[in-house]
């Protein structure tokens, strides 16, 4: 078989799905490591940001990250498409459904709503990627107070948070979009990969449960804690 026929076939495109979709989760627990880093500020109130934007400027200045963050727009790119794809293709196999609908009995409601949570998903991340990425990398930011050299990061989530409650609610609709997505594709994934063992399958859904819970609740802390003043600058 063609590689171009293998990536088109059914099994070659939830293969691209597992694959790009893991490469996502690697992403997501970088990300959430990092800027749980804002969460210093929690404990010693002086810190107004700088451990940080220390570790954001670690990373936007190092050109390890910096290539790997062209490879993760690409694996979003496909992850999304191919999302779609698989989607047209189960509806066209569903037909006009099933004589019997089994509702939460067949499956989960979120395991059958994959390409809604990722449509979400898809809209948050627009929004997201204009919020931050954009003014990071494009626009500009200001320069942090320790060190001219340094963007504050920092100070533009508090812009985008403090006193934003209707963007904060649409944070926490995009973290919980990601939690339902996640509580379904992390174990999917390794079904794709051949996972078959019942002993494995126990240890993998339940490490996906785990990070389908903690990842998505330390990330909807983030624009909670700076609404509510819990982070911000000391005075
Ligand atoms: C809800 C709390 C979140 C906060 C406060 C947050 C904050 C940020 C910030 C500050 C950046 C810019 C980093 C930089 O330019 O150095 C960023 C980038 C990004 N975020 Fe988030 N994020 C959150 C959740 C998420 C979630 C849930 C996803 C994915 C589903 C996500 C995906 C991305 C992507 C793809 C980028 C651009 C790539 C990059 O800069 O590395 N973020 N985020």
């Amino acid at each position: 078989m063609k590689w171009s026929a293998f990536f088109t076939s059914s099994i070659g495109k939830k293969l691209v799905m597992s694959l790009t979709g893991l490469f996502l989760v690697l992403f997501l627990i970088v990300h959430v490591g990092l800027n749980a880093c804002m969460f210093a500020d929690f404990f010693d109130p002086t810190d107004d940001g700088e451990m940080f934007n220390r570790a954001a400027h670690f990373m936007g200045s190092n050109w390890v990250p910096r290539a790997l963050e062209i490879g993760l727009f690409a694996f979003i790119i496909l992850h999304i498409v191919q999302g779609y794809m698989v989607e047209v293709q189960n509806r066209a196999r569903r037909g006009v459904g099933y004589a019997k609908q089994m509702g939460n009995k067949g499956s989960k409601w979120y395991s059958r709503s994959m390409a809604l949570l990722g449509t979400l998903l898809l809209l948050f991340l627009i929004m997201h990627i204009s919020h931050f990425w954009v003014p990071s990398r494009i626009t500009g930011l200001p320069e942090a107070h320790y060190n001219p050299e340094h963007h504050d990061l920092f100070a533009k989530m508090l812009e985008v948070f403090q006193g934003n409650p209707i963007i904060v609610i649409l944070y926490l609709i995009g973290c919980i979009s990601l939690a339902y997505h996640l509580a379904h594709g992390f174990q999917s994934a390794f079904r794709t990969l051949g996972v078959y063992n019942k002993r494995y399958l126990i240890l993998i859904n339940s490490i996906g449960l785990g990070f389908s819970i903690i990842v998505p609740l330390i990330f909807a802390l983030m624009p909670i804690a700076i609404y509510f003043g819990w982070i911000g600058w000391e005075n």
